[in-house]
């Protein structure tokens, strides 16, 4: 039993001669404690049945996406959320296409546009179907959207060729697995993460606030913990539930935030500010609720402005190491190096907000790593899977001296 154990894995079958080989796979995953659920393409049929993947798993294989009675037992929204990791073995050339163009046709196609897993595939052709320029085109789409290829390997094919396009061994995918589940990268670290909004009162009823979702924090604090990290989560309100496993801390001002950061920030090794914290707050806080005058003018708040968390953490705190996010709209990397700086941090993500479904109160996001010496662009992912590469990025940058 390793670190497979408990994890909830889909395991695809698209339609292919290597399919005999998924029998296998499922064989090794349930050995090593893995639970698995099995979808087949109706391709996948053609080569190995149902019943031998049911046998296998211990589950009824999934196969048709507007089944009433599947969807009664377990739907496909909630099969794409019950996922660890969703991989696909053999991944075929259709399949492939399919996902590339974003296809929803099938449940298998379905299933990976709606979960938050990481996606694995394991490709399985002819080889000149492989070498093929539309296969190679749609698997840079997929890996460009975060999509992990696994093979294929070289060797002698079941067509007679001899060339790319053989799908791994079972227990090569099997340790591809293991490795997503890698655990420890921040063992014995303590990671400080703020997140969603502030709200700066005006009076007893009014605040003035902003849309943040606190979707990046709350991901990046379960990225953590899943990685070993001892994690305190100040967060500002959300409609998000509460992660297991973390220390949370409910705050609703900048200035609440401030002091809960100070108190866990001292004896923290990495603290990270995905707050969108209210750069203004009324200057004071009416006692009664302000009433309507019945006049033409309008109302006039004076406004003062917050303390910047962050750069207060690094000054205070100066051997944890800071990171920052910057939402910008245009000369993103110009003016995340310029923060770096003038922050005194050690990493700024950096995203670009004027593009639409991305970063603020989205569900997905696409950012750049900006540090002293380096920028790294990731790919356009979701918030989970983008906080998973995020956590493994921080793991590297070492505990200041
Ligand atoms: O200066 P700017 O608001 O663009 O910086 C953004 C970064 O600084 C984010 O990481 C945000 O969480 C943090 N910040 C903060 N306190 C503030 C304003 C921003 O910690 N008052």
């Amino acid at each position: 039993m390793g670190r497979l154990r408990n994890k909830h894995i889909i395991l695809a079958i698209s339609g292919g001669i290597a399919a005999y080989k998924s029998a296998e796979l499922v064989r090794l995953l349930v050995k090593t404690g893995a639970q698995v659920q099995v979808v087949m393409t109706s391709g996948a049929t053609e080569f190995i049945t149902p019943l031998t993947l049911q046998a296998l798993s211990g589950n009824p294989v999934h196969q048709h996406l507007l089944n009433p009675q599947a969807e009664a037992g377990m739907g496909h929204i909630q099969l794409a959320r019950w996922a660890d990791l969703l991989v696909i073995a053999p991944a075929s050339a259709n399949v492939i296409s399919r996902l590339a163009q974003g296809q929803a046709n099938d449940l298998l196609t379905t299933l990976c546009l709606a979960t938050h897993a990481p996606v694995l595939l394991a490709p399985a052709m002819n080889q000149a179907m492989w070498h093929d320029q539309a296969t190679q085109a749609n698997v840079q789409i997929l890996i460009d959207r975060g999509l992990q290829m696994h093979g294929p390997a070289q060797g002698e094919q079941a067509c007679g060729d001899v060339g790319a396009g053989r799908m791994l061994e079972p227990n090569e995918i099997l340790t591809a697995l293991e490795t997503q589940f890698d655990q420890g990268l921040l063992v014995d670290k303590t990671l400080v993460i703020t997140a969603g909004p502030t709200r700066e009162a005006i009076d007893p009823v009014r605040y003035v606030s902003n849309h943040s979702s606190g979707k990046m924090g709350y991901a990046i604090a379960q990225a953590a913990r899943d990685q070993g990290a001892k994690v305190i989560l100040i967060s500002g309100p959300t409609q998000l539930p509460i992660p297991d496993g973390v220390t949370f801390v409910a705050v609703q001002s900048a200035q609440n935030m401030l002091d809960a950061s100070i108190k866990a920030v001292a004896a923290a090794d990495f603290f990270i500010a995905t707050a969108a914290v209210a750069d203004y707050r009324p200057a004071k806080v009416s006692e009664q609720k302000l009433k309507k005058q019945n006049s033409d003018h309008g109302l006039t708040l004076e406004m003062v402005q917050n303390p910047d968390i962050l750069a207060s953490m690094v000054q205070r705190f100066p051997k944890a190491v800071h990171i920052g996010f910057a939402a910008e709209t245009e000369d993103i990397i110009a003016h995340a190096q310029d923060k770096l700086v003038r922050k005194g941090v050690s990493m700024i993500i950096a995203n670009d907000v004027s593009k639409p479904g991305i970063g603020f109160n989205s569900d997905n996001n696409q950012v750049s790593l900006v540090t002293a010496d380096d920028v790294q662009k990731l790919p356009l992912l979701s918030k989970p899977q983008l906080a998973r590469q995020l956590v493994e990025a921080i793991s590297h940058i070492s505990h200041k001296a």
